[in-house]
């Protein structure tokens, strides 16, 4: 929530320039906000990688698949003008010389501009990169860190396969820099309602007084999505949900929203504040896993003419892999503020809809009269942050027309982003724009990552030691039946738009 401006002349260096994310995420994004004229003036990007040959090889694919990722923003004219500011590097990662070749690259830009230039490595890699890469970067000098806060290191999720990787990794890369120098991305940081959630919560007064144990009767926080693991076999068999999506995306909303309100609005007392949570998280033990935790992986479904893999059948994943696609985890917050109530989260592959949501819901304590069979829905509130983007209020009030019948009515709030910035790397654009002002409120902290990782490291460690494996679940289902017991066993249900306004769940 930094309000700093990004400098007037930036050199960006992707490490891993060639791979999946860069070309479906990171350089549209950065070409979006060219387009929005929102780029440091003076830009320079330097993409490095194996994949291709030489800087024609890779502004010719770039070429090709930049009008169909963002085809309402696509113009010739715009990209003559973003692809003269891009240049690429065929190098090997693991050899010294390519650093110095890079040094040699940024010194040549640098003293053809008019202005000196800050610099930003964005480590677009698989994480077992990370250390060989600072080693190259502080080798070749390109570590000097003689301005506060540059050059800047981005550094993609996962970071780390588990907590002992990750702390491996985060030594070496604080060697080299430090925190107030290092971004560390999660994309749904970048999600404009997940931005909204601290103002939704400090700038009304009508949530805060009541967002606590007293009035909350349980809160959900959910992300599902249609599709399998697509190409990313190798990576996602080794990751499962747990680590793909919970350690970081759902871990992060859940901070937001339990969060205590920070001493001000600024980087350090927002991490601060989320870091507490973090740190509240329950340790799951063999002894309880099972009752909180249930695992999932989709199997195959025939769908008209065609099929659907099942995950085992996916390209690049063991025939008998046990990794989870689905995961429902029960946890409690053992803090003042959130003491007995259920936080369920939710995310999997290859389920019915893409769809991702936080249902607040609050407790049922109406007047007497109104207890008993007939009695009234418990209010919910409902932060919609994909596909559609809004807020929605369910509430009681009389049916029109009737004596005494009450019925539950919404009040929404629905943002609709404008056009031109609809496609999907918004959250990226979001996120690069924050990284050029300095805004590390958008980024994840350290002790944060660390503390998730306790989490999911004893939550995994756990369900290994007493052999819990994934129940499987058909391609667009909804997912196991074990998670419905998850929480019906507790006279709730799981939120979805089918089940609002038709149930009374207490
Ligand atoms: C990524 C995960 O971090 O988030 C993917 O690695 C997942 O597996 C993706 O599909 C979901 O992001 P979004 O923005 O589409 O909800």
């Amino acid at each position: 929530m930094k309000k700093n401006k990004a400098p007037n002349s930036t050199q960006f260096v992707i490490f891993g320039g060639s791979g999946d994310l860069s070309r479906a995420k990171l350089i549209p994004a950065l070409f979006k906000l060219s387009v929005r004229d929102i780029l440091p003036r003076q830009f320079s990007l330097i993409a490095l990688d194996r994949q291709h040959e030489n800087r024609k090889d890779f502004i010719d694919d770039l070429e090709n698949s930049l009008p169909e990722t963002l085809p309402e923003v696509f113009t010739r004219e715009e990209w003559k003008n973003f692809k003269s500011n891009i240049d690429y590097l065929k190098l090997d990662f693991n050899q010294e010389a390519g650093y110095r070749r890079l040094q040699e690259r940024l010194n040549e830009i640098e003293t053809a501009s008019e202005l000196p230039s800050k610099r930003v490595f964005y480590l677009a890699t698989s994480p077992k990169f990370f250390p060989v890469i600072a080693t190259g970067l502080q080798k070749s000098g390109l570590n000097n860190t003689t301005q506060p806060g540059w050059p800047r290191l981005v550094i993609e999720k996962p970071f780390g396969h588990d907590l002992n990787t990750a702390c491996e990794y985060n030594d070496r890369i604080t060697d080299i820099y430090p925190e107030e120098n290092i971004y560390r991305i999660d994309h749904y940081l970048g999600k404009a309602m997940i931005q909204n959630i601290l103002t939704m919560r400090f700038a009304n007064m009508f949530f805060e007084p009541i967002w606590n144990k007293n009035y909350i009767d349980n809160i959900q926080i959910i992300s599902t999505e249609r599709m399998g693991i697509k190409n990313r076999g190798k990576y996602y068999d080794r990751a499962g949900a747990l680590l793909d999506m919970v350690q970081s995306h759902l871990l992060q909303m859940l901070a937001l929203i339990a969060m205590e309100p920070p001493a001000d609005m600024s980087t350090a007392s927002i991490r601060q504040e989320k870091i507490k949570v973090l740190c509240s998280l329950p340790e799951l033990g063999p002894e309880n896993v099972e009752e909180n935790v249930v695992l999932g992986q989709y199997s195959g479904r025939k769908e008209g003419q065609e099929y659907i893999k099942g995950y085992q059948e996916e390209d690049n994943v063991r025939p008998d892999s046990s990794t989870e696609t689905f995961a429902a985890i029960k946890l409690n917050i053992d803090n003042l503020r959130w003491q007995g109530v259920p936080f369920y989260l939710k995310t999997g592959k290859r389920l019915q809809t893409k769809n991702t949501k936080i249902f607040v819901q609050f407790k049922t304590d109406f007047h007497p009269s109104l207890r008993g069979a007939d009695s009234p829905e418990a209010n919910l509130l409902i932060i919609k942050v994909q596909p559609r983007e809004g807020v929605s209020l369910q509430f009681n009030a009389k049916e029109p027309g009737s004596q005494d019948k009450i019925a539950p009515v919404f009040m929404d709030f629905c943002q609709e982003a404008p056009r031109e910035l609809k496609e999907t790397p918004a959250a990226y654009e979001e996120l690069l724009a924050g990284l050029f002002r300095g805004d590390q409120s958008l980024f994840t902290h350290w002790q944060g990552v660390k503390n998730s990782w306790q989490f999911i490291d004893s939550l995994r460690k756990s369900a290994e030691k007493i052999d819990l494996t994934p129940e499987k679940y058909e391609a667009g289902s909804r997912g196991p039946e074990a998670a419905k017991n998850l929480i019906q066993s507790e006279s709730r249900i799981w939120w979805d738009r089918k089940n609002i306004n038709r149930h009374s769940p207490v």
